[in-house]
């Protein structure tokens, strides 16, 4: 890692002049010779190859194939980049504060400051994933596009280490960042840089089973495995130490060889039968596929489904006792309006009316699937979805869905959500939609004992000054019947304090529990002192109360999805 990378704001290094710089023409040739010439003599002022990063060893061959990758490279950021960048893809802009990457650190002692560990939570891990560029961005840069690094703390399992935790960050082993050096989808510059990847991927022969996605969104723990999930690729799996904690990457899957594309990041698992259902979303046809496979991993459905008629992303989604889901929003991919007008990948189309496809869970076919029109809905995360009625003829969704989605690309700040119930009536066709709260709401998330059943209570990120999030809201889904905010109970972590999403972990297993008996945990940044904290908040007290908190060595940037791996599920692990 570059030392620019260290400091909390980025230092430009003096090859990544903008378009228009001083520089005359024979030094410009010279540093884009120099430059590349740099990466075959192995003297790249580009961050170096980390020891878990594939193909660190090449042939000869492969480093003039690199060399020459490089020169063109440098020819793409020349010609095909507009300067100044749109504030959207602007690394000096977005890659500061606590959202600026971080080196991987290995396992590290953390003292426990507050409170103590719940015993549900002792010997297990809370692990968060998030980008974190390894090489400073050469041109145009999303906050969606880094290198995916893992953040896991390993929580004290009673004895003589009770007294702390251990922090560990690590990348996830994929080749994204040999294959590419700015990876943002936008305009021609984003279409030169995507064949420029393919290119590299194809010169430096590397091994296909590797992958080229950053591998950033989440994480999620099935079949004996921690699953790393990116959308742009197929899931890695990684091994986490019970002993110290340190994290492992070891490969690439593709659950059962049909998810090849990659797909959603949001796989459902079945509380009660331990089926997992996913969904795959493809620029070609067919646009949308769902799969579902048994306890063991076995494919036992894939199911195109040729309805949906434009490419779209299909974030999340959700399966109930008898059905499959799928919020079509108004996000779209575009390859033509990036290749044409400067545009992004991926765009809200105004035209396109919000819809919602419900298909039986065991459909043999996609025909089956019934949509439903709710013009503005636009979920990209789904709290949770049931069956009402007696005969369950009526499907229950509640979601984040995005005010501004026309924003969720180049104006993230202004990207509100707001958290809605959306009741559709299966025989009436009847669609009844309930705005569950006027709080800025996004992610969201229940007891994971209630997946795919009636849930009473939700939890969501507080999100008024988005992308950040400054705290967490307790719902209780029933209050909406009443016509009142359902929002009950809020936790906030103080002025310049922000934090990530909130995963809920059950206090025990057991009918005896109530739904709400269990706690929340998150990593929270304070931008005052510069300092991060894990904390634990008890969902069932009044003021969602911090009865345990976790001093962090150094801080752990803000990112996206994380989940919790219960001290029983780490022994079970499949080591690769
Ligand atoms: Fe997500």
């Amino acid at each position: 890692m570059t030392s620019c990378f260290s400091a909390q704001t980025l230092v430009f290094p003096p090859r990544f002049h903008r378009r228009g710089s001083p520089a005359s023409p024979p030094r410009k040739f010279r540093r884009i010779l120099c430059s590349s010439l740099s990466s075959f003599t192995g003297e790249s002022n580009a961050a170096p190859a980390p020891s878990d990063l594939v193909s660190t060893k090449k042939t000869k061959g492969q480093r003039w194939s690199q060399t020459f990758c490089d020169i063109l490279d440098d020819a793409v950021d020349r010609h095909f980049t507009r300067y100044p960048l749109h504030p959207s893809v602007d690394p000096a802009l977005l890659l500061v504060g606590n959202f600026a990457p971080v080196d991987e650190l290995p396992p590290t002692p953390c003292p426990i400051v507050r409170g103590s560990i719940p015993e549900c939570l002792r010997g297990g891990a809370y692990i968060r994933n998030g980008p974190n560029p390894r090489q400073h961005p050469r041109g145009p840069y999303h906050l969606f596009d880094g290198d995916g690094m893992l953040h896991s703390l390993l929580l004290p399992g009673g004895g003589a280490d009770a007294s702390h935790a251990v922090l560990c960050s690590r990348y996830s082993r994929t080749s994204s960042p040999v294959v590419s050096r700015s990876f943002s989808l936008r305009g021609v510059h984003g279409i030169a840089r995507l064949v420029l990847g393919m290119l590299r991927f194809l010169a430096e022969r590397m091994n296909r089973t590797e992958g080229m996605g950053p591998a950033n969104t989440s994480v999620s723990f099935f079949w004996n495995n921690i699953f790393v999930l990116g959308e742009t690729d197929q899931p890695f799996t990684v091994y986490l130490s019970p002993e110290d904690g340190d994290l492992l990457s070891t490969e690439r899957r593709d659950l059962g060889g049909k998810l090849v594309k990659g797909g959603s990041v949001h796989h459902k698992q079945d509380p009660v039968t331990g089926e997992l259902f996913a969904v795959n979303y493809s620029l070609v046809p067919p646009f949308l596929t769902y799969y579902c496979f048994d306890s063991s991993g076995n494919e036992k459905l894939e199911v195109p489904i040729a309805s949906v008629l434009q490419p779209s992303i299909f974030h999340d989604f959700a399966v109930t006792k008898h059905y499959a889901i799928f919020p079509e929003t108004q996000l779209v991919m575009d390859p033509l309006g990036m290749a044409f007008c400067d545009g992004s990948f991926i765009r809200c189309d105004t035209r396109k009316t919000s819809r919602v496809g419900v298909l039986s869970r065991y459909a043999a076919s996609g025909s089956e699937i019934t949509w439903f029109d709710v013009p503005g809905f636009n979920p990209l995360h789904i709290c949770n979805a049931w069956e009402e009625g007696d005969d369950g003829g009526v499907v229950v969704l509640v979601g984040s869905s995005s005010v501004n989605l026309q924003h969720f690309v180049e104006r993230m700040e202004l990207g509100h959500g707001h958290i809605e119930m959306v009741r559709i009536d299966l025989k009436t066709r009847i669609v009844t939609r309930t705005l569950l709260s006027v709080m800025s709401l996004g992610f969201g998330g229940v007891n994971p004992a209630y997946q795919g059943r009636k849930s009473r209570y939700a939890y969501a990120a507080i999100s008024d000054f988005p992308p950040k999030i400054q705290g967490v809201a307790k719902l209780d889904l029933e209050v909406a019947a009443q016509r009142r905010d359902c929002v009950v109970v809020r936790r906030e972590f103080g002025p310049g304090c922000f934090c990530g999403e909130s995963f809920f972990v059950p206090r025990g297993e057991g009918k005896d529990l109530d739904e709400d008996d269990g706690y929340l945990l998150t990593f929270v940044q304070d931008e005052n002192e510069e300092k991060s904290k894990f904390v634990v908040m008890d969902a069932k007290s009044p003021e969602l109360e911090v009865i345990a908190e976790v001093e962090l060595p150094r801080r752990v940037p803000y990112g996206f999805h994380g989940v919790f791996v219960s001290q029983s599920d780490l022994k079970r692990q499949q080591k690769r």
